[in-house]
């Protein structure tokens, strides 16, 4: 699909359909509609009325010109309330017209976004946001599906102001790879467990390395063990496909700054021995998403080539029950050498993460971030759509609460607190992998990798277990693997990049 800035008369160009937009408190419909509705006839403001069109988000009406004007169809749709829109709502929006359009079977469009003063954001912007909308919102996996619906949109034309036709171009240009970067992660977040294992992703990672020019390592049991990883290894002991740690280096020749990433990727969870019950297993072939998400954000540095250095580290096993398997009561060693007690095997995450971090730690970065869908206690508190950020280092927490606001990746702040971090006193090791109850279940799990952190070392943890997936779909994620929180922390590294 094309994507790209144009500029002129709305009822000028060229195209299938021209899109408007509406806000719910519009009286009337801008000039230039108001202009093509005369030509019509009065059809658009007639047909308004008849289907009592409320611009409501996400409404359309839908206007056949037969052959009265270059277009055939005039469509506007519904911004809802001008007071709660912001760049996220033409985000929505992009999402909401790929769809209708496929619906349609409408394959050139042209969408207006130059009356949309109310938002107060830039031309640019407001192109950024639509076009990564449309890509999100245009996703399918639907790969292994005989019935498939082969139509595509080719062409969309967004309609700014002359004067900012070239940056718009730009802006188009960061959000297609953004938004088709993190397609990436949900391609591979989506895929199951008999497909995507260990080793796959190690593959993955070395096509990415190929493709970009990435430096890669890829380390196996033998090499995991003899760097000290014992807490990743264990989880790993269950299962029949043997277990990788990757490590993927993007390098700018003149770098800013050094950031480390760090993503959860268990290729699939069953609990291990504390087996998970059928209803709570079902999914958990997305517990790699925080790895998917380190590889879509590498997809888009290799595109971008910011000015920064950034390693992506994934501990890549299964976790799954079998006589090899470790069990509760164990005690391991972690690579920084701080030993854990095991209370139960389905709190897997944090152990592979607890040899990552330590790993990390040791590159001396300015930065870490570790993603993961760590804990069900996440959710519970903030529900499916919102990330839970913790770490050692408010600014740091600042600065991606702030991009995750542009982003429309919902995320809120966990408070990490000294009694909390009596709750993960073992009675026979250093520190527990569960806490003493199930309460702040989430941030004993962030206080159980801060052990494994370098405290010098600014560090951010993002619990994505809410939204890395979701089974209904909402705005521009259709249902499965949301790819969240990829154009967060790109635009994260970005930022970092520039300073
Ligand atoms: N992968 C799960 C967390 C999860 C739950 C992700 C729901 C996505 C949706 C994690 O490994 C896990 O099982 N955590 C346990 C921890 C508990 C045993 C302390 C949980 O949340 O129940
Ligand atoms: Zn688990
Ligand atoms: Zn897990």
């Amino acid at each position: 699909m094309e994507i790209k800035a144009t500029s002129g008369k709305l009822g000028n160009l060229r195209t299938k359909a021209v899109v408007s937009f509406m806000f719910k408190e519009d009286r009337k419909f801008n000039d230039e509609i108001q202009e093509l509705d005369k030509l019509l006839n009065g059809g658009i403001s007639l047909l308004k009325k008849e289907q009592r069109f409320s611009a409501d988000e996400g409404k359309f009406l839908v206007v056949p010109t037969f052959r009265k004007l270059k277009t055939e169809y005039i469509i506007i749709v519904g911004l809802g309330s001008k007071k709660k829109a912001d760049l996220d709502t033409i985000r929505r929006a992009g999402a909401y017209i790929i769809r209708k359009s496929k619906e349609l079977r409408i394959d050139k469009i042209a969408i207006d976004i130059k009356n949309l003063e109310a938002l107060k954001e830039k031309e640019e912007e407001l192109a950024q946001a639509f076009s990564e909308g449309v890509i999100l919102g245009g996703y399918q996996f639907d790969k292994y599906k005989k019935n498939k619906d082969k139509f595509k949109v080719k062409e969309i034309d967004i309609r700014v102001s002359r004067r900012f036709k070239s940056p718009t171009e730009k802006k188009i240009k960061i959000g297609k790879i953004l938004a088709q970067a993190q397609n990436f992660a949900r391609d591979i977040a989506n895929e199951p467990g008999n497909v995507i294992t260990p080793q796959k992703l190690a593959q993955i990672a070395e096509d990415l390395a190929k493709e970009y020019g990435f430096e890669v390592k890829i380390y196996d049991e033998k090499k995991i063990e003899k760097l000290g990883m014992n807490a990743f290894l264990a989880v790993a002991k269950g299962s029949e496909n043997p277990p990788r740690f990757i490590h993927l280096i993007y390098k700018a020749k003149k770098p800013k700054k050094e950031i480390a990433l760090v993503g959860k990727g268990l290729t699939f969870d069953s609990g291990g021995l504390n087996i998970k019950p059928g209803d709570f297993m079902r999914w958990m072939k997305s517990d790699k998403s925080g790895a998917c998400a380190v590889l879509g954000i590498f997809k888009a540095l290799g595109e971008l080539k910011p000015d920064i250095v950034v390693h992506g580290v994934i501990a890549a096993c299964e976790n799954m029950p079998d006589g090899k398997a470790y069990r509760p009561d164990d005690i391991l060693i972690a690579k920084n050498g701080v030993s854990i007690e095991v209370g139960n095997t389905d709190a897997e995450g944090r152990l592979t993460l607890a040899d990552a971090l330590s790993y990390v730690s040791e590159l001396k970065p300015d930065t870490i971030i570790d993603m993961a869908t760590l804990t069900g206690a996440c959710v519970v508190a903030l529900g499916e759509y919102t990330a839970g950020v913790m770490g050692n280092n408010q600014k740091l927490i600042d600065e991606i609460l702030d991009t995750s606001e542009k982003t429309g990746e919902w995320m809120w702040q966990l408070p990490f607190n000294d009694k909390l971090r009596e709750h993960i006193k073992a009675p026979n090791a250093d520190v527990l992998n569960i806490g003493k109850t199930r309460y702040g279940g989430a941030i004993t799990a962030g206080l159980f990798l801060e052990k494994f952190v370098d405290p010098k070392i600014p560090w951010a943890h993002i619990d994505i277990a809410g939204p890395a997936h979701n089974t209904s779909g909402w705005y521009y994620h259709p249902p499965g693997a949301t790819g969240f929180p990829v154009r967060t922390i790109t635009s994260f590294i970005l930022e970092n990049s520039q300073e």
